[in-house]
């Protein structure tokens, strides 16, 4: 929050947003009947699937809760229609999978990877280390005292170990470390996130460890590590260095999320000049989190109403962005949004909805949908 331009949702919502997102203890929506689809058209063109029309470039995939991993809602029906990969938008992080010490919760992260499995789709795991979305006990004793780090260690690699073996077969690339780099610091002399209990108890040895332990438990499985405002020279040169460092040690890594938590004005050179940098490390990138509010800024007034002002921007915007991965297709290996429809996004506030997903809130294509497909097209 240091600075109102770089202030993006991908910031804010880390700690203001009031969240419509469902969690393995929320009871199930209603199960509406699906309709058909497929007769879905803007001026007389019909919607191309999602994953077909991307079927050349890279598997295109979407954040779920547990309950829309069901064939029987409409969420299950857009899934099994437009993505060919999926990613739990929560419900495989730390707190999600071991809020007690030793007792792991698989419901929810089971639930989506057989949905998965049964509509032969690719499972990104989300993500096994983090300073947010983990309990307490990896972190602190009784009386609230950092760990030591023999403890905090042998916590972190059994559970890592743990959740990797279970989904061995199924997960086919890991988050392994999120978000550990500090988020503003121009002149770059703050490195790493230093409130992150991880870092406070480790300095920054825990994100090799935590490749390695991945590595170890699964050694097909492609490590990313994952982080947001990494188009910003003053992140992605943080990234670059980390994941340099990491390669030049020779911890397993293989590649780079970029999550793309991205505004309307989002700078392609911005972009271009990212890829191009982590093209030079010889690593994947994968667009893990998109997702494109339709504000310019955060200052800019709400609105419950999707607007031809908003989708404008949205058709320049996304356009723009696909046309951009479409060029480094051959080191991008994954793209997916960070919800499935306008209908449920982290990023809507009370009065103030984003609309960021090409799929709108009945999770038909939006007229922005129309406008990528032509740009596909045109590409192919
Ligand atoms: O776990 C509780 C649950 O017990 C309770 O019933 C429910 C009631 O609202 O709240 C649940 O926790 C919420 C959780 O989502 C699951 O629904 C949290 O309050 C809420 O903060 C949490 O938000 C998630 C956020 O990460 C937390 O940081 C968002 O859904 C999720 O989209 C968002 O995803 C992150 C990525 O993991 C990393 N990159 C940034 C991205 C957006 O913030």
């Amino acid at each position: 929050m240091k600075n109102l331009k770089f202030n993006i949702w991908g910031i804010i919502a880390f700690s203001v947003i009031a969240f419509s997102c469902g969690s393995t203890e929320d009871p199930l929506p209603d199960v509406k009947i699906p309709e058909d689809k497929e007769d879905i058209k803007d001026e007389g063109v019909v919607a191309i699937p999602l994953k077909e029309l991307f079927k050349d470039f890279f598997p295109i995939g979407a954040a779920v809760t547990p309950q829309q991993a069901d064939p029987g809602t409409n969420h299950g029906v857009a899934l099994q229609k437009h993505f060919s990969s999926i990613t739990a938008e929560n419900v495989m992080k730390p707190d999600a999978l071991q809020r007690n010490k030793g007792f792991y919760t698989w419901e929810g992260a089971d639930r989506i990877v057989q949905f998965a499995k049964s509509n032969n789709m690719k499972v990104r795991g989300h993500t096994l280390t983090w300073h947010s979305q983990t309990p307490d006990w990896m972190f602190y004793d009784q009386d609230g005292a950092l760990l030591s780090k023999e403890i905090a260690m042998e916590q972190l690699k059994e559970h890592i170990t743990t959740v990797v073996t279970r989904y061995k077969d199924d997960v086919y690339a890991w988050d392994v470390v999120n978000e550990a780099l500090f988020d503003w610091d121009p002149n770059g002399v703050i490195v790493y996130r230093e409130d992150s209990p991880w870092y406070k108890i480790f300095g920054e040895s825990y994100i090799d460890s935590a490749f390695v332990f991945a590595h170890r438990a699964d050694p097909n499985a492609k490590l990313f590590y994952n982080d947001y405002n990494s188009i910003f020279s003053w992140k992605r040169n943080k990234i670059y260095d980390l994941v340099k460092r990491l390669k030049d040690n020779n911890i397993p890594i293989h590649g780079v999320g970029l999550q793309g938590h991205w505004m309307v004005e989002t700078s392609e050179q911005d972009i271009r000049t990212t890829l191009d940098l982590f093209r030079g490390l010889g690593v994947e990138i994968q667009i893990t989190e998109l997702d494109l509010p339709v504000y310019l800024s955060n200052t800019e007034p709400g609105s419950t109403v999707y607007t031809d002002t908003f989708s404008f921007r949205q058709k320049q915007a996304y356009s723009m962005i696909f046309n951009v991965l479409l060029d480094y297709s051959d080191i991008i290996t994954g793209v997916t949004f960070w919800g499935i429809g306008d209908d449920h996004t982290w990023l809507d506030q009370p009065g103030r909805k984003a609309f960021p997903f090409l799929l709108d809130e009945e999770l038909k294509p939006k007229p922005v949908y129309f406008e990528v497909q032509k740009l596909v097209q045109s590409r192919q």
